[in-house]
């Protein structure tokens, strides 16, 4: 059976490769999208991005009808948004979190994750290649 992979991205993520790049990197979320089909062939990526915590709570709860795997970068709702952690619990993917940067070693809001509890894995700190390691592990478990 084909594997059904959602790659969701939350705020600024749009902003990939002008926003703060000595800390988020050069490379676009285009970028990073091609790579993945790139590295998985045979899986369907629905690969979206959102500024609006609406649209990702509808989007995770969508990925629970219809993924096997959820791959999240929440950016900034990470921190803040309970509706969105509640979305994950409720959520019959498996959830892995992916940063570019390391949220635990930047400032202290940063520190307050609603998303880790409901994930079976983070993966922080590789820049563009977090979201490869992810997809790699899904397709090596699988
Ligand atoms: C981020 C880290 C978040 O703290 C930040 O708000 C982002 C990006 C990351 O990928 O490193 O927008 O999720």
């Amino acid at each position: 059976m084909t594997q059904q992979i959602f790659v969701l991205n939350g705020p600024n993520l749009n902003l990939l490769g002008t926003r703060e790049p000595e800390i988020y990197g050069a490379d676009t979320l285009d970028d990073i999208e091609q790579r993945m089909r790139a590295a998985a062939p045979d899986a369907e990526i629905t690969f979206r991005q959102t500024n609006s915590e609406g649209d990702l709570v509808d989007w995770v709860q969508e990925a629970s009808k219809k993924a096997d795997h959820l791959i999240i970068n929440a950016g900034a709702y990470t921190h803040t948004s309970v509706a969105l952690h509640d979305a994950l619990r409720a959520c019959n993917a498996e959830i892995i979190e992916v940063h570019l940067s390391n949220p635990a070693a930047r400032e202290a809001f940063r520190t307050t994750n609603y998303v880790a509890p409901c994930a079976s894995a983070s993966i922080a700190g590789f820049g563009a290649s977090g979201y490869l390691m992810a997809l790699t592990a899904i397709l090596q478990k699988t």
